[in-house]
């Protein structure tokens, strides 16, 4: 299911730097979300975002909050609304005076989907993030120890494999870490053992 946003600009520049308390995001993500998996990978996915803004972006507590909301309500309308995603959340972030940054991270994550293209940092790592963090969770469900072991060569054999995960974007993952200039190889390493700490609820 895909919805053309139609528009590129997204929250209000007044808004720079507000961001949802970490009770509000998560009050928001428990009430949208009722699907235990899909919660789980935007937890993934959040904790992912914040790994990148404290290691690779140098951010203090505030900068890594605002790169782990973004990744934590990314999908936020997809279990109820499908036919509203990603339009729906971004509406409710405006309507919250959110940051405008965090608003469009949230609406370039599927730029192939939805016609905003990711610009920002912080807007091209959530897209890169989130079909391959999807693939290595699956990836780790049929492995006995899970992530325990896992390594880069067998994510890439199970990437070869179109039949796997074959709901994973395989254009998308690609075209997400030429945007970000990033090896995809590296990525995968990023990924493993930080997304191995993030428990299931
Ligand atoms: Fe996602």
């Amino acid at each position: 299911m895909s919805l053309q946003l139609g528009r590129n600009t997204f929250g209000d520049v007044a808004n720079k730097g507000n961001v949802l308390s970490k009770e509000e995001a998560f009050a928001l993500f428990n009430e949208w979300v009722l699907n235990p998996k899909l919660k789980l990978h935007m937890l993934q996915v959040g904790h992912l975002m914040k790994c990148w803004a404290a290691e690779k972006q140098g951010l203090d507590e505030a900068g890594q909050w605002r790169w782990e909301m973004a990744g934590l309500l990314h999908d936020a309308d997809w279990d109820q609304w499908p036919d509203l995603h990603c339009k729906k959340i971004i509406e409710e972030l405006e309507s919250r005076n959110a940051d405008p940054e965090i608003i469009r991270a949230i609406a370039s994550h599927g730029h192939l989907h939805f016609g905003v293209i990711p610009e920002t940092d912080m807007d091209k790592m959530l897209y890169a993030f989130d079909e391959l963090s999807g693939l290595i969770h699956a990836y780790s469900l049929m492995r006995p120890g899970g992530y325990e072991g896992m390594d880069l060569k067998g994510v890439k054999k199970r990437l070869k494999e179109k039949s796997f995960a074959a709901n994973v974007s395989r254009e998308d993952i690609q075209d997400a870490c030429e945007r970000a200039g990033i090896v995809q190889d590296d990525l995968i390493q990023f990924i493993i053992p930080r997304q191995a700490t993030v428990a299931a609820v």
